[in-house]
């Protein structure tokens, strides 16, 4: 199936590394040119080899003006803007009562304005050409709340009605606008030293890495975690032409986690 990205061009945010990186190198494999943006240049440059055509911009994406900047250095870049991707986010394991007002609203910025502020620049250059899409990574945590990662829960179930909002706003104008929520994925943020394996472990009263991996994997109808590509292929989807009567969704990547029919 050609997915009729070729000539396209988009935006990834969090590309530097796991759902992103992958996400931006399947893009440009079916010939769209994509700009990657995290913060790390290292991990942007390294990232960039596998995407010919891209280009990057380092940036923190909860700066009030990231979405505008963003914006700007694909018009500079490509001439043109079709597709974003927001997908950076960061997660730590922790109880409802350790979570300090700060940290709400750090997540907060994260996870809604950040994606919120991306839509609004970048959506009115879309609806110009009669063509767009976004797709908003969220998680499974946004359909029923993690009591291990309580401000993370609370605001990607915030971004799924952002997106939403601007799903029902937008698709008559051709900007088709969706959201995906994976359940647990083998990227850094799960299995880097410090992440949410190793927190497990720490938190749960595991031995070792291996016991906490399958008891994350079995408590799943699926039975293990997913790679970072399987999120992206999906996500690719969804910017693609084919995805031509997807809007408004919150699809589930998650190995039958959330056990809801809707
Ligand atoms: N892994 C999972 O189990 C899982 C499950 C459900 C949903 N998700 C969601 O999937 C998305 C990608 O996660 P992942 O697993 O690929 O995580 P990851 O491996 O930790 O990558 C996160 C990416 O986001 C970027 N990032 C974080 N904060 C940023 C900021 N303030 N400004 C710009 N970039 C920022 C990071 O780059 P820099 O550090 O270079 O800025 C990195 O490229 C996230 O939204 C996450 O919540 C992940």
């Amino acid at each position: 199936m050609q997915l009729g990205l070729a000539g396209k061009t988009c935006i990834v945010t969090g590309a530097s590394r796991g759902i992103g990186r992958e996400t931006a190198r399947l893009l440009a494999d079916d010939g769209a040119e994509v700009l990657l943006a995290a913060r790390n240049p290292d991990g942007l440059a390294a990232a960039l080899i596998d995407c010919p055509g891209g280009a990057t911009l380092a940036i923190d994406i909860t700066e009030p003006d990231a979405g505008e900047r963003l914006v700007a250095a694909a018009l500079e870049q490509f001439g043109r803007l079709d597709v974003v991707v927001n997908n950076a986010g960061a997660a730590r394991r922790r109880d409802l009562d350790e979570v300090s007002d700060d940290d709400f609203y750090a997540a907060f910025e994260l996870n809604v304005m950040a994606p919120h502020r991306l839509m609004r620049a970048a959506i009115p250059v879309m609806v110009s050409n009669r063509w767009g899409r976004v797709v908003n990574v969220s998680s499974t945590a946004g359909k029923r709340p993690s009591a291990a990662m309580p401000e993370y829960s609370v605001t990607k179930a915030a971004e799924l009605s952002l997106s939403r909002l601007y799903a029902d706003r937008y698709a008559a104008a051709g900007v088709l606008v969706n959201a995906v929520c994976p359940g647990p994925v083998a990227s850094e943020m799960w299995m880097a030293p410090g992440g949410l394996l190793d927190q497990s472990v720490a938190a749960d009263g595991h031995p070792d890495r291996r016991s906490a991996l399958d008891a994350a994997g079995s408590s799943r109808p699926i039975g293990r975690l997913a790679e970072v590509g399987e999120i992206a292929a999906t996500i690719v989807f969804l910017c693609s032409e084919r995805a031509s009567y997807v809007a408004g969704s919150a699809w589930g990547i998650d190995g039958g986690t959330v056990q809801v029919i809707i």
